[in-house]
């Protein structure tokens, strides 16, 4: 909850420090009161996320092991392959770039938007804000800074972008969805394997996220006076608050399922690993 107007110019006016830090709040000289271990969640999370980071950047720059031809895999980090760059076949939607220059990863043209939608995110918000700006790192934990403007400026108030860039996480579920179903269809004809288990899975957990988005739970159900009036908007809004409720999890989830996705597709496709066939 924000600060009262009052209260927020009484605090700009003193010596320009805000927030724990100005006259208004308790002195205390201890960042903290907390006894309990309340660094661990943002250490976790910086962790995990550093992890996930390093590990999408170099594998969306490699240009090795994102198709396998024999059962149509393609992994997510390269989806969709839109250049004369990408191997023949795993252009599930033509190729209207020409050949690009290894510094830009194939997956080009939706990786942005993936990365912004992500960054953005009301959970990712909460959890790199406390993590990487600690700020605050923990609840009842002093900032080290001594200004918060919160994201009215510029670079946070880009955050506000969230709700168009939902838009675009839709399309580009859409997309691997329509690469998880293609993947049934292979040169030899109908046929699926393991591999086919983990991109449903993951296209699964994709959709469950992406609807589970703040953002989807306001487009379904906000700004209505009256739900009676708007049945089936209600029931859409309420199946998207439980899912929601569950945001966080799935934001997790889903960093483990596309990394075990792509993971999977590279040693199928580099031959490190046989596909387990059930049909095919
Ligand atoms: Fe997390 Fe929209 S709030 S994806």
């Amino acid at each position: 909850m924000s600060a009262p107007a009052t209260d927020r110019n009484a605090e700009q006016h003193d010596n320009g420090r805000t927030g724990v830090f100005s006259s208004t709040r308790a002195q205390l000289s201890a960042r903290t009161l907390r006894t309990d271990r309340w660094w661990i969640p943002p250490v976790l999370t910086v962790i995990g996320l550093g992890a996930f980071v390093a590990y999408a950047t170099v594998r969306s720059f490699v240009r090795t092991a994102y198709w396998v031809e024999e059962y149509h895999y393609l992994t997510p980090f390269y989806s969709p392959c839109l250049s004369d760059s990408c191997v023949p076949g795993s252009s599930h939607f033509g190729t209207p770039f020409p050949e690009l220059p290894m510094l830009i990863p194939l997956g080009f043209v939706v990786l942005p938007f993936l990365l912004l939608f992500r960054l953005t995110c009301y959970y990712y918000r909460k959890a790199y804000y406390r993590a990487f700006w600690l700020s605050p790192p923990a609840c009842a934990v002093a900032e080290p800074h001594s200004k918060y403007s919160g994201e009215t400026r510029f670079p946070l108030i880009v955050q506000n972008a969230h709700r168009y860039l939902f838009y675009a996480a839709v399309v580009i579920s859409l997309i691997n969805t329509y690469d998880a179903i293609a993947a049934f269809h292979s040169p030899g004809g109908f046929g699926f394997g393991l591999g086919n288990v983990v991109l449903v899975v993951n296209v699964v957990a994709l959709w469950a996220y992406t609807l589970s988005c703040h953002s989807c739970r306001h487009i379904t159900g906000g700004r209505l006076k009256h739900f009676s009036a708007h049945p089936v908007r209600y029931w859409i809004w309420t199946q998207v608050s439980k899912l929601n409720t569950r945001h966080m999890q799935l934001a997790w989830i889903t960093l483990g399922t596309l990394v075990f996705t792509d993971f999977y597709v590279m040693l199928v496709a580099s031959g490190t690993l046989t596909d387990l066939r059930f049909v095919g």
